[in-house]
């Protein structure tokens, strides 16, 4: 029988620094208590991208302070804590130390256990805090800056991975799009605010691998195709692109949104019929786009299949999905949190590598 407990979430795999704390009933989903963020994106917005030094050194910065106010924010000490979790990998190396080294301290010091979560793991049961949550099993879609990956879930830690991207990932062709249209880092959610006004028939873009009968992804050939089109639209008009009028960037917006969503709802589908199931969860950055949303739950409507996501505000990275995949990995029995105190980080770490 696992007993009711406090999980700390600590998440620093990138450039935001999370912290939350979950409440763990013996039996029932874990219940959110509070979480705070602190995101680094304006910092890394100078160079274009996230420089993984400065990315280290802010997490040091911001992790404690943190750490204070979700406690003040959830009323409850830091005796309270029963374990402590921290994002043990795939991320940036020396951002995931920050965060192991911080909790795995902080567990020594309190006398309490730790437990390394993985950070992809997070973004999957993150739809199970929102207020329709999911129940297994379930097809899900997993669309994040670093990671495109479609999956059966039968429970927690049992992921069969369906197919996932041969080069970049769903998040990238948004950010690298986004760069070319003259948009800041991470530019997904301003091209996707930017496609809004925008005709996503005005120029026709590749849809890779959508007919490869496979559940692959590849957007890399997206991005050039997309550049080649900026820049035959720049050379039209005469102009560079940041000069190019506001219409036609939204147009060129618009149509390489379209390109992507077509592609992850075909494959979501796809993934839906093969496995029988009738129940998808859309997870990760991605997830957040408005465009994919509202095609799924189409598409979803249509075939009677339930579809998920997380709530808006916990789609990209934050310490509520590190806390929450801890606590139901604790509560599934699939792993207990230990005394051992010598932490690691697994930069690079396949979700269906995971084990326990
Ligand atoms: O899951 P996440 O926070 O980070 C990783 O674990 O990688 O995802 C970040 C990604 C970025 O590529 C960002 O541009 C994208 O999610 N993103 C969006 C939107 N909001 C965030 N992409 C498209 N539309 C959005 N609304
Ligand atoms: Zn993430």
């Amino acid at each position: 029988m696992v007993k009711q407990c406090c999980v700390l979430g600590i998440e620093s795999s990138c450039d935001e620094t999370g912290v939350a704390l979950v409440d763990m009933p013996a039996q029932g989903l874990p219940v959110l208590l509070a979480h705070v963020l602190y995101s680094q994106i304006e910092m890394h917005q100078a160079y274009g991208g996230v420089v993984p030094e400065l990315a280290s050194r802010d997490h040091i910065r911001r992790v404690l302070p943190l750490t204070q106010q979700v406690l003040q924010d959830a009323g409850r000490q830091l005796a309270d804590v029963d374990v402590v979790a921290f994002t043990r990998g795939p991320g940036l190396a020396g951002a995931l130390l920050v965060g192991a080294g911080v909790a795995c301290a902080l567990g020594a010091a309190l006398g309490k256990p730790v437990l390394g979560v993985h950070h992809l793991e997070g973004h999957l049961l993150s739809p199970f805090l929102s207020a329709d949550p999911p129940e297994f099993p379930f097809v899900a879609l997993l669309v994040s800056g670093g990671h495109s990956q479609l999956m059966r879930v039968d429970g927690v830690g049992s992921y069969q991975i369906l197919g996932e991207t041969i080069d970049d990932a769903a998040g990238e062709a948004f950010d690298k799009s986004a760069k070319l249209l003259g948009l800041d880092y991470p530019g997904g959610q301003a091209l996707s605010k930017l496609a809004e006004s925008g005709n996503p028939k005005a120029y026709k873009l590749p849809r890779p691998l959508l007919h490869s009968g496979d559940l692959d992804f590849s957007f890399a050939g997206l991005k050039t195709a997309v550049m080649v089109q900026t820049n035959k639209c720049a050379q039209a008009h005469g102009c560079v692109v940041a000069d190019l009028p506001a219409a036609v960037l939204a147009d060129l917006a618009a149509s390489t949104q379209a390109a992507i969503v077509e592609v992850l709802v075909k494959k979501s589908l796809t993934a839906l019929k093969q496995t029988g199931l009738k129940r998808l969860v859309v997870a990760g950055g991605v997830g957040a786009n408005r465009e994919l949303r509202q095609q799924l739950n189409a598409e979803c409507a249509r075939l009677r299949t339930r579809v998920h996501y997380p709530e808006l505000h916990l789609c990209t990275d934050n310490g509520a999905m590190i806390a929450m995949a801890a606590a139901m990995r604790l509560q599934s029995g699939r792993q207990t949190a230990t005394n051992n105190y010598a932490f690691d980080v697994k930069p690079r770490w396949p979700l269906d590598a995971i084990g326990g």
